[in-house]
């Protein structure tokens, strides 16, 4: 399935050569042979093996510095996107705040030498101990996602000067046309309090009554992978009067900017996101000096990455279809099955080639379910022992990863000026066994 918008003729896998704008910036090709960051995507397979996620630095940072233009210090990274601590010190530097939604997305980016200033705490259900863990380590800013949410953090008696400062989530009730589980923006949402019920009102009020925090933001996230930026402007209609009748000086409007998968996608940048939004501000009166923000994920890390797989079997079907089982799957990658999402393949050995072969990419689970690849076109040439890559891989692939099966998770490589390094290595049996008395 594509997440895009529909183009006018009827969707058909592409068999023209990967689309370039699906590869990493310092993505080069000669003699087919596809480098990143100056480093063959086949020696970064032979030397650390596959499955293999591969992030072109570079373009990590490229991605980050536009956010801090387009933004400025409203730009934060939204973690669960892809976290490890090389991606939280790379965003940090390029002067990104970090947005983490549980105690473990904290803890992992503090590990990181983050300052804990630079962190946004986000999460509709934040516990006890993450509030108390937020607040011990000096957090910079809390969204602040549900009453009992209020009541915990009344409790909570820090002791001393706390700089804490407060945004209240408010759901606009903007329908973000994309993915029904990636949507939240809605009235009928976990997430947040309602605009329109008054719900964010009486919010705001209670919050305001403990005396240790600053509550001066509104924040919304109205879903992910979203191409249409008319969703942001309702959005931005909608939390300007109460920004104002609020007298607040922060607004976020979330993540959510789309990216494409597809040979024939074209997403919007991060700059015409900035400017959109610039412009809604404009048109809702909101006052040049409130600071307006957001947080991608996607956008930053998605393009960068991509995955690259061994092929270890391949069955033909007459009339059927052609299978191609690669070493990884679902584990690495569960978007196709938990979104129906759609990926090119090609092989990186022949990175220009056409691609007319039809075939199912599938992983090594025990479910017919696994599948990478629904409807892939590959070169004809594509054989047992080669390697085959999905692109765009660098967002909600890895940070979804799981063990199924008990497969490893596979290693993390960072490429730049022709230099490979690892920044998570690949499991080995002891990990899998290392929760176990
Ligand atoms: N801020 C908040 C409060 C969020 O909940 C999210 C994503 C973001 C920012 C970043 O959104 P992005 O710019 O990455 O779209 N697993 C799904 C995506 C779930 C997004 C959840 N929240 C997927 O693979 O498509």
């Amino acid at each position: 399935m594509r997440e895009g918008p529909i183009p006018d003729e009827a969707a058909v896998p592409s068999t023209a050569p990967i689309g370039t704008h699906l590869l990493p910036d310092t993505s080069s090709i000669a003699d087919g042979e596809l480098s990143v960051g100056g480093v063959a995507v086949s020696e970064i397979a032979a030397e650390f093996g596959t499955p293999v996620f591969i992030y072109d630095e570079s373009h990590l940072r490229a991605r980050a510095k536009e956010a801090v233009k387009a933004f400025g210090g409203g730009a934060a990274y939204a973690t669960k996107a892809f976290l490890c601590k090389a991606i939280a010190r790379l965003v940090a530097s390029e002067g990104m705040q970090v947005d983490v939604s549980t105690g473990g997305e904290l803890d992992v980016v503090l590990a990181a030498g983050v300052s804990p200033n630079q962190v946004v705490f986000h999460g509709n259900n934040k516990s006890e101990p993450e509030l108390e863990s937020m607040l011990r380590q000096g957090v910079g800013r809390i969204v602040v996602d549900s009453f009992d949410e209020i009541e915990r953090l009344r409790a909570l008696r820090p002791g001393g000067e706390t700089s804490l400062r407060a945004s209240l989530r408010v759901t606009p009730g903007v329908n973000a046309h994309t993915h029904e589980f990636v949507m939240t923006g809605q009235e009928d949402s976990k997430f947040g309090f309602s605009a329109a019920s008054g719900a964010a009102t009486r919010a705001l009020e209670a919050l305001r009554q403990i005396p240790w925090l600053t509550v001066d933001g509104v924040h919304a996230h109205i879903g992910s992978q979203i191409f249409l930026l008319e969703a942001f402007e309702e959005e931005v209609a909608i939390l300007g009067p109460f920004l104002k009748n609020n007298g607040l000086s922060e607004l976020s409007i979330g993540g959510g900017l789309g990216v494409a998968y597809l040979n024939d996608e074209q997403a919007p940048s991060i700059v015409e996101w900035a400017q959109t939004i610039e412009k809604a501000c404009r048109d809702a009166g909101i006052p040049d000096s409130v600071e307006v923000g957001a947080e991608p994920g996607r956008a930053i890390v998605a393009t960068a990455g991509m995955t690259c797989y061994r092929v270890g079997t391949m069955k033909s079907l007459p009339g059927i279809r052609t299978y191609v089982a690669v070493d990884g799957g679902m584990s690495d990658n569960p978007r196709p099955v938990l979104y129906g999402s759609g990926y090119e393949a090609f092989m990186p050995t022949r990175a220009d080639s056409e691609r007319p072969m039809p075939v199912r990419i599938v992983g090594k689970h025990c479910e017919s379910g696994d599948v990478l690849v629904s409807d892939a076109r590959v070169p004809a040439e594509l054989s047992v022992g080669d390697l085959v890559a999905t692109p765009v891989t660098g967002a909600y692939g890895y940070s979804m990863a799981s063990n199924y099966n008990r497969l490893p998770r596979p290693a993390v490589v960072f490429v730049e000026s022709g230099s490979a390094r690892v920044v998570i290595r690949r499991e080995q049996t002891d990990d899998l066994l290392r929760l176990e008395p």
